[in-house]
Order: structure tokens, then C-alpha cells, then sequence
């Protein structure tokens, strides 16, 4: 049996300890693995290449995909999902397996409604903003590439006596900036999913100097506001120092941390022996620490549900 992988989308760290899970186990189980360059777009103009067990070696501890990534907008189109599926089926592909977000999981579910092309989809996107699934594949090294940045932040800022506020990623998701400032002692965190009160953000900020205190780390969600909007209205409105930082791509690079080392191979077998068993249109994901799988369609279409209580708990703790 023939397989294909691809990453699409933001890269995440953790995507090449999955591939090479996915082409040993699947090699392990006598399958021929071709890896796709550049997502979707590589389907399109048919570049692939043969993965044996070597040509996965010495990639487990590396960010980013050595398949490498894009958005690719003709896979939007019904035109370039043809091109794909033509190319996949030439080739004799029987089973595709795509790690990635939101927009990957959407192409990956209408190959295999439209074409019939038996589609696994794994969760590869340092946001956590896909709701079947406690976590995606990448998540937890960003978030602990931010800690790593909060407790630098947190050094000069202290010795400085300033404010600091810090942009972290995570689309419309505030779970970077929740997990991030709840493990880094932040004195405010701001979400996307929580609407935010700046004139209490202000007062307490004042109370904090009154009190005595000199310096506060603020983390805010790239999707709730920029650091650069909120720094101006604190030190307008406060009149304290403050400074903003955007972490930006910083966040997606880097080693994988453990956590995402073993869930890039935990999912990656639950993907081939999916495709063993004949399942198509299937997205594996963690839920109480058990590796599941749900319909892709089903799996995009779920809400989410920020965690409110951990949110409260972190306004709590920063008191
Ligand atoms: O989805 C991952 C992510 O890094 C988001 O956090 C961010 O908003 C976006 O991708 C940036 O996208 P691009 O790489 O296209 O600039």
C-alpha cells in the first residue's frame, strides 16, 4: 500500500518528529511512504519524494518540516483539488495523512468527500484552536518558548522598573497568552475570548505601584489587541514605563519539547493504523490524555470552549 504526508500551513515544532513516526510505523507495516513538498501545493504540481526509514534520521529534535510548508490558494479552488487528486491518483496513493490547522483540515475533508481520497488529519498548529482536540501538536513548545521570553522580559524589566507588555500569537485562540502567563506568574493576561476591561487593567496596575510594586509583565493574545495599542493607552492613562515586546515567529521555531515529541508520535501511529483499518475523513487528536479520532468535517466545525476557570485562577494567582 502507498501513503503520502504533507504539512500545510504555519509550520509547528513537533511536525518532524510526526513524520518521522508516521513514515517508520508505516514502513514497519510494508507500506511505501511518499512525502509532498510545500502542503497542498506540492499535490498540485506533483512533487514528492520516496521516504525510507534514513531520510527521516536525524530530524526528531528539529523545528519546523523538512517537507516544508505553504497556504496554498489553488487547493481553494475546485480546479486545483482536481489537479491534486489526478496526481495522487496516478500515482496509486491510497491513503494521504496531512498534519496541520484549521485551512488544512478543511482541504484534507473535501479531497476525501469530493474525491473520494482516503484523508487522515493530524493537529499541527502552535494556536490549540481546534476544539475535538485538548491539544495540537506544536502548543506546548511555543508556549514554552513565551515562558522562556517572560522570564527574560521579566529580568530587565524588574531592574529597570517597567511595565511590559508582550504579544504573543494564536489567531483568534488565547491560549498561548492563558497557558504562557498563568506558568509565567503574568499580573494580567488578555484573550480573544474574554472581553477586556483596560480601565481595570489601569487601576490595578496604579494600586500594584501604590502598593509598592515596580514591575508587571502583561500578556496579550495577537487577537484580543496589539502590545503596541495597549502599550499607549497604559502609559497615557497610568503614567508608568512601559514597554511592549512582540514575540512574533520566534514562537513557532525551535526544538520540539518532549510533550510534543511523544504526541507527534502517538498521533502519527494513530494515523496509519487508521488507514491499516480502511478509515478515511478521520482527525486524531488527545482528549482526557486518550488518543482519539472524529469526523475532519465534525472536528472543524466544534466551538470552542475557553477554559474560564484556568483564566480565573491566573487573575487570582497575579493578585
Ligand atoms: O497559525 C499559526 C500562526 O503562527 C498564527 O499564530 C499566526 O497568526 C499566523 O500563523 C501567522 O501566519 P503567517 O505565517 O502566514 O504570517
Amino acid at each position: 500500500m502507498k501513503i503520502a504526508i504533507l504539512t500545510s500551513g504555519g509550520d509547528a515544532p513537533g511536525m518532524n518528529a510526526c513524520i518521522r513516526a508516521a513514515a517508520r510505523y508505516a514502513i514497519f507495516n510494508d507500506m511505501e511512504v511518499w512525502g509532498v513538498e510545500r502542503g497542498y501545493v506540492g499535490l498540485i504540481e506533483d512533487k514528492m519524494r520516496k521516504l525510507d526509514r534514513r531520510s527521516v534520521s536525524d530530524i526528531l529534535q528539529r523545528g519546523g518540516t523538512i517537507l516544508k510548508t505553504a497556504r496554498s490558494d489553488e487547493f481553494l479552488t475546485k480546479e486545483g483539488r482536481k489537479k491534486a487528486t489526478e496526481n495522487i491518483k496516478k500515482r496509486g496513493i491510497e491513503g494521504l495523512i496531512v498534519i496541520g490547522g484549521n485551512g488544512t483540515f478543511a482541504g484534507a475533508s473535501q479531497l476525501s468527500d469530493e474525491y473520494g481520497i482516503n484523508t487522515i488529519a493530524i493537529p499541527g498548529t502552535i494556536d490549540n484552536d481546534l476544539y475535538y482536540t485538548d491539544f495540537t501538536l506544536g502548543f506546548d513548545t511555543a508556549v514554552n518558548t513565551v515562558l522562556n521570553a517572560i522570564n527574560n522580559l521579566r529580568d530587565t524589566m524588574t531592574s529597570h522598573d517597567r511595565i511590559c507588555i508582550v504579544e504573543v500569537m494564536g489567531r483568534n485562540c488565547g491560549d498561548i497568552a492563558l497557558y504562557s502567563g498563568i506558568a509565567g506568574g503574568a499580573e494580567a493576561i488578555i484573550v480573544p475570548e474574554i472581553k477586556p476591561d483596560i480601565d481595570g487593567l489601569c487601576e490595578s496596575l496604579a494600586a500594584g505601584y501604590e502598593r509598592g510594586k515596580t514591575s508587571d509583565i502583561v500578556i496579550v493574545a495577537e487577537g484580543a489587541m496589539s502590545a503596541a495599542k495597549l502599550q499607549k493607552i497604559i502609559s497615557e492613562r497610568v503614567g508608568l514605563p512601559v514597554r511592549s515586546t512582540v514575540l512574533g515567529y520566534i514562537q513557532r521555531g525551535g526544538s520540539p519539547t518532549l510533550v510534543d515529541r511523544v504526541l507527534g508520535a502517538k498521533f502519527a501511529v494513530h494515523a496509519v493504523d487508521l488507514i491499516l483499518s480502511g478509515k478515511t475523513n478521520r482527525a486524531v487528536g488527545i482528549k482526557d490524555n486518550k488518543i482519539i479520532d472524529e469526523n475532519i468535517t465534525e472536528a472543524i466545525e466544534m466551538k470552542g470552549v475557553f477554559d474560564k476557570h484556568l483564566y480565573e485562577i491566573a487573575n487570582t494567582l497575579s493578585l
